[in-house]
């Protein structure tokens, strides 16, 4: 997978931007508020998912202006394809000049692993941020997993309702059966689907980690259950989920909340047996972060067989030269951009053929 050039139009301060990339390692430098991340972000976009910086799509459109535009031409499966993406109050997206019905659908077109200061949040935060990493991670392999998600998401807002429902109406509660049912099916969908993901990207992360900190301490991670006692298999976790939403009903009902499902569930990152959250410096979390994140490249590696691009922005900060060293020297097949304020910087670090794009102009 290679980005082959970019063009933006009224995309956020990047009002006529056009950039050819290298094939390897891209410098992306320029001074702090002239557009570093947002073409970063730009790329992202194409993979279908939404952006990491923005809930609403309209964000991204130029200050004063009606609609963004972005064009890409990439190279995906031994082709080139172009996509378009229009952005007005929504998201248009046209993918070899044929439009298609939402971003799910570009989902697996062109794949991308991106790090951001902002992805820190999956170590220093609480765990929605790792469920939604791993959700995201998960719909690029597999686009119907976005799927199920939406539907979980919808069956869940209808269990929340009916909640309300049945604390003024006892009567409602009987309606409580079929969002169980639909909660535990979905649900254990989802579940089966981290818990496989979380085994697979675990020694891969571990093994970037070990590197990343040339040995100095060991991450581990764990799936948290908080649903089930034990689980073996889809049917065996729907099963248990079902049990536990029924045991909960009395309490839900009172609090209007569904307190146990796919929604509610975590996994542990620890470094050297101390959790990473509580305990680990910033440069410890900004290590462990990455690591997901590399892993999450080699996963996609191995299952489409192509390389994802790899987005790193300000990933140096925090992070000693060695550390640094790591990162740079880490990709050899890929199509990696890599932003920074200081040029200098990395030609200290790295040996390798670089292509540097300086983004200059005015803040604005
Ligand atoms: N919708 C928008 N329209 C116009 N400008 C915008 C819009 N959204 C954000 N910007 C501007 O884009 C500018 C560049 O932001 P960006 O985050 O990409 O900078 P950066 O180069 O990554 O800076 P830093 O080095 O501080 O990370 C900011 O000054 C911001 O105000
Ligand atoms: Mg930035």
């Amino acid at each position: 997978m290679k980005v082959l050039s970019l063009k933006t139009e009224n995309y956020r301060n990047l009002a006529a931007k056009e950039y050819t990339p290298g094939g390897g390692v891209n410098i992306v430098c320029g001074e702090n508020g002239l557009g570093k991340t947002n073409l970063i972000e730009s790329i992202w976009l194409f993979t279908g998912c939404r952006s990491f910086r923005s809930i609403r799509d309209k964000d991204v459109v130029r200050f004063g202006c009606d609609e963004a535009k972005l064009q890409m031409e990439f190279f995906s499966g031994s082709r080139n394809k172009e996509a378009e993406i229009r952005i007005d109050d929504k998201r248009h997206i046209t993918l070899n000049g044929v439009a298609l019905a939402s971003g799910r659908k570009m989902m697996g077109e062109f794949t991308a692993v991106v790090f951001t200061p902002l992805h820190l949040s999956i170590v220093k935060e609480g765990p929605e941020e790792r469920r939604k990493f791993l959700d995201i991670a998960l719909s690029q392999l597999r686009p119907n997993y976005a799927k199920t998600i939406l539907e979980y998401n919808k069956a869940l807002a209808q269990r929340n309702a009916t909640l309300r429902a049945a604390r003024e109406n006892p009567s409602m509660a009987a309606m409580l059966d079929i969002w169980d049912i639909e909660l535990a099916k979905k649900g254990a969908v989802i579940i089966e689907s981290r818990m496989n993901y979380l085994e697979q990207i675990k020694d891969k992360a571990c093994a970037a980690y070990d590197e990343i900190s040339s040995g100095k301490e060991s991450l581990e991670l764990k799936y948290k259950e908080y649903a089930r006692e034990s689980a073996n298999g889809r049917k065996d976790i729907a099963r248990s989920i079902l049990r536990a939403l029924q045991e909960k009903r009395e309490s839900d009902t009172e609090r209007c909340i569904t307190s146990v499902g796919a929604h509610r569930e975590d996994f542990s990152i620890d470094l050297s047996g101390k959790s990473a959250r509580l305990f680990g410096s910033q440069g410890q979390q900004r290590s462990a972060a990455l690591s997901l994140k590399l892993a999450e490249a080699d996963i996609i590696t191995q299952v489409t067989g192509e390389e994802p691009v790899v987005l790193l922005d300000d990933v140096f900060s925090e992070l000693d030269p060695q550390r640094q060293k790591y990162v740079v020297s880490h990709f050899t097949n890929r199509q990696v951009f890599i932003t920074c304020c200081d040029e200098e910087n990395i030609s200290r670090i790295a040996d390798l053929d670089v292509t540097v794009e300086r983004l200059e102009g005015q803040v604005n």
